[in-house]
């Protein structure tokens, strides 16, 4: 089969598509043909060694694919050959073929595309988990969104508001804004042209947001920390723009909660509270609540062009690899 090939860390241009040997499902394991595979930020810290996840070299990068299984395993009952499914593997999904545990293996719906299947699990379990479980928002609260349009942030818009909140979207130009404003936002900010701070305080009345979304840190984080109400919830996503430091003197005189979300972690500590919340994911995608907007499809040999686009801020919602 073909497949994205990491023989030394380094940029995504020292990436290679090579011929290698098909996986073979073992005890418990799955093959799936990979259909679509989508493109995280973190897959293009873990080819560079600059993720907490670093896999043994060489590698196959890539962590989400949708597609059909092919193999079972050994002892493998919760699927088989010729179903169609959802998977999250670490590393190895940008190759024809991907193995995984059979658990984690998750049958779709018909009517969701292969494309979005690879495109749901670690946006929108991300933002799910940040939302409901971490900042307990409530209907009616204010949620302000950072890097909005970006594949955690537009996913975080659309459950802001299935959860029933008043959306505020902010991003770096008026393309990526529109396309947040599709997906439900109430209000939008172009961070490149206006005050982050200044824009939220007038749009909530002085008072601030409830909820803070920030997967890009930099400098626009403590920005948003000064946009934060009074006992708000600032959830730390992650660092797009870089890891910021904050003073903590805010955090007082707001009475505000800066907190932590580690998804991935979450899935490991609490598979029965993560599996039922990818039912619920599964349940609103099927029921047209929730939709993965997949903006690019990139062949398996343009796949550092695909992380160079999205390391540059070209991309909105989600891009896939077609192997
Ligand atoms: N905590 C968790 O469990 C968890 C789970 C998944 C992802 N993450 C983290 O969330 C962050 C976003 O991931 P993603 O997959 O959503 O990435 P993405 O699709 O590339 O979105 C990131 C957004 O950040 C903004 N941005 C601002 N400065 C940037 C810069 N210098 N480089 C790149 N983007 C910049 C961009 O929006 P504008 O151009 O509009 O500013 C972009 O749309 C990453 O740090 C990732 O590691 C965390």
């Amino acid at each position: 089969m073909r497949a994205v090939v990491c023989k030394a860390w380094g940029p995504p241009d020292t990436l290679s598509v090579e011929e290698v040997p098909d996986p073979t499902a073992g005890p418990g394991e799955v093959v799936i043909d990979v259909k679509s595979a989508s493109l995280n930020f973190p897959d293009i810290l873990i080819i560079q060694n600059q993720y907490q996840f670093k896999p043994t070299l060489p590698f196959t990068p890539g962590n989400e694919v949708g597609g059909v299984v092919s193999q079972v395993g050994e002892g493998v009952s919760e699927v088989e050959p010729g179903d169609r499914v959802l998977s999250m593997l670490g590393v190895g999904a940008f190759a024809e073929k991907a193995k995984c545990a059979a658990g984690s293996a998750v049958k779709i719906p018909d009517s969701m595309s292969f494309d979005e299947a690879a495109s749901l699990l670690l946006t929108y379990g991300t933002s799910h988990y940040a939302l409901k479980d971490r900042a307990a928002l409530q209907p009616g609260e204010t949620l302000l969104v950072l890097g909005a349009a970006g594949g955690v942030g537009l996913s975080a818009v659309e459950l802001g508001k299935v959860m029933g909140a008043r959306v505020i979207a902010a991003a770096s130009s008026d393309e990526k804004l529109a396309v947040c404003k599709e997906k439900g936002a109430d209000e939008l900010i172009n961070y490149s042209r206006e005050d982050l701070k200044d824009r939220v305080k007038e749009l909530t009345s002085g008072l601030g947001a409830e909820v803070v979304y920030d997967p890009v840190g930099g400098e626009l984080a403590e920005q948003a920390l000064r946009a934060t109400a009074w006992e708000g919830r600032f959830l730390v996503i992650g660092f797009a723009a870089g890891i910021p430091k904050i003073p903590l003197n805010l955090v007082l005189l707001k009475s505000c909660q800066v907190v932590g979300v580690f998804w991935g972690a979450f899935t490991g500590r609490f598979p029965e509270q993560n599996r039922a919340n990818t039912e619920d994911l599964l349940a609103w995608c099927d029921s047209g609540r929730i939709k993965p907007h997949v903006s690019a499809r990139y062949p398996l040999d343009d796949v550092a062009k695909a992380m160079k686009d999205m390391e540059d801020r070209k991309v909105t919602g989600k891009v896939v690899l077609i192997p």
